[in-house]
């Protein structure tokens, strides 16, 4: 039976509930061609794990992984499928055409659609590693979770992770994408467990669990290297970012970096964790003052030549860094800065003196809200060029 629709935006707060489906594929093509136009990695991964893979950094790291360097990958991610009147989520869709167009070129896709921080997942994908990648073996592993909650494998508990400043209310200028103003914002402390939750959620244990789980499985591969991902951000940003919640689970990334190098060094591999910079993805939406930074940085970013997405990003990250010559170049906290260009003492400058003058009647003036609104569709497959949005489409779409 079929299951088409004509679907539309249906947007609530930060989030998209709908996702179009050709619009999704086509975004997928669009960062696939945007690998394509290089020539193919020489010593690139041949055969990827990408856990976080259906969105954002995860799936460019996919992306990247397949189209550049001509690997198999398998993808972890937590999407929804599609039902009688329900488009599936944007991450599904990613994924169903990222299938579609890996088997158009003869490369290797497997994807597993569940709870990454769960042992059963874990122990599906080591099996999948074993039985269909090549030489049953992974060469890359790409961390790329992002998630509000986690059950823990060995209680049960349930812990979420929250966006909060510690010890004091942050107050800061905002820009409510919803209705085009500037507003204020104040975000109450963490209190209670927050910080330890959020470090359990979004900080570096469960990577950690994934590598000791693929070492004692016997199928990291000689040389294999893992990344995870990470964000710094601007000064304005460290009340709710760095120095807030999220920013103590990101530390924790870092240390258990150090613990996981230590595992894969027996593999002649490396484990590092690389800091991205801001771009507008599900995960990043969410984080207040974050929509009003980007587009004031998207906007000076565009005009010196600088802008990059995730996929931008992530083939700079493969071609300049981890596959160039084997040459990774780290700060003095042994992290791969790919915010180099965000964090530019000029790009800064020009987005801090703009940030006091934005107000809601120059949004347009001062920032790049329809390009942020643009890419936030995006993620959503909507906007995209040759798409007929008001064409009923088939909703459900199989991930082989
Ligand atoms: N967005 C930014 O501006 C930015 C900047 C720097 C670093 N980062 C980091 O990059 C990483 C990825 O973030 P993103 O912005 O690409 O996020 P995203 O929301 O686009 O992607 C998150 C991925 O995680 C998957 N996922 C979530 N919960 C899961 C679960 N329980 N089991 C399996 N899969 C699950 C989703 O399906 C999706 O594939 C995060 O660590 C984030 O902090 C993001």
């Amino acid at each position: 039976m079929s299951n088409t629709q004509v679907v539309k935006p249906r947007i609530r707060g930060f989030i998209c509930i709908t996702a179009h489906p050709e619009g999704c594929a086509a975004h997928v093509r669009e960062q696939i061609a945007h690998v394509k136009k290089d020539k193919p990695l020489k010593d690139g991964p041949k055969s990827v794990l990408i856990i976080g893979s259906s969105t954002g950094y995860g799936l460019a790291s996919r992306i990247g992984a397949a189209f550049g360097s001509g690997a198999a990958t398998l993808g972890v991610f937590f999407e929804k499928e599609a039902e009688p009147g329900r488009p599936a989520s944007a991450g599904w869709y990613n994924t169903a055409a990222f299938h579609q167009e890996a088997r158009k070129a003869g490369l290797k896709a497997v994807s597993i659609n569940g709870d990454a921080f769960s042992n059963e997942i874990k122990a599906q994908t080591i099996e999948a590693i074993k039985s269909q990648m090549p030489g049953g073996k992974v060469d890359l592993i790409v961390y790329s979770l992002a998630s509000p909650r986690r059950v823990d494998p060995k209680t049960g508990d349930v812990y979420r992770s929250v966006l909060k400043p510690i010890g004091q209310p942050f107050s800061a200028k905002n820009l409510d994408t919803d209705r085009k103003a500037i507003c204020d914002v104040t975000i109450e402390p963490a209190s209670g467990d927050d910080v330890k939750n959020t470090i359990k959620v979004m900080g570096g244990e469960d990577w950690q669990l994934w590598i000791e789980a693929l070492e004692e499985a016997g199928v990291l591969a000689e040389g294999a290297q893992t990344t995870a991902y990470s964000y710094i951000g601007p000064k304005v940003t460290w009340p709710v970012y760095r120095d807030g919640t999220i920013g103590q689970a990101k530390k924790d990334l870092d240390r258990a970096a150090s613990a996981i190098d230590a595992i894969m060094k027996c593999h002649r591999g490396r484990a590092f964790v690389a800091v991205n910079k801001a771009v507008v993805t599900q995960a990043s939406s969410a984080i207040p003052v974050v929509p009003l930074y980007n587009s004031i940085l998207f906007k000076v970013m565009k005009e010196k030549g600088l802008h990059e997405d995730c996929i931008e990003q992530m083939w700079r990250l493969f071609t300049k860094q981890m596959y160039n010559h084997n040459c990774l170049e780290f700060d003095e906290d042994g992290r791969v800065r790919m915010d180099d260009w965000e964090m530019r003492e000029d790009v800064q400058e020009a987005v801090f003196k703009i940030w006091p003058t934005v107000s809601t009647e120059n949004i347009d003036q001062t920032t790049d809200y329809d390009g942020y609104q643009a890419n936030f569709l995006k993620l959503f497959g909507f906007g995209l060029p040759g798409v007929n949005y008001d064409a009923e489409v088939e909703l459900d779409a199989p991930l082989v």
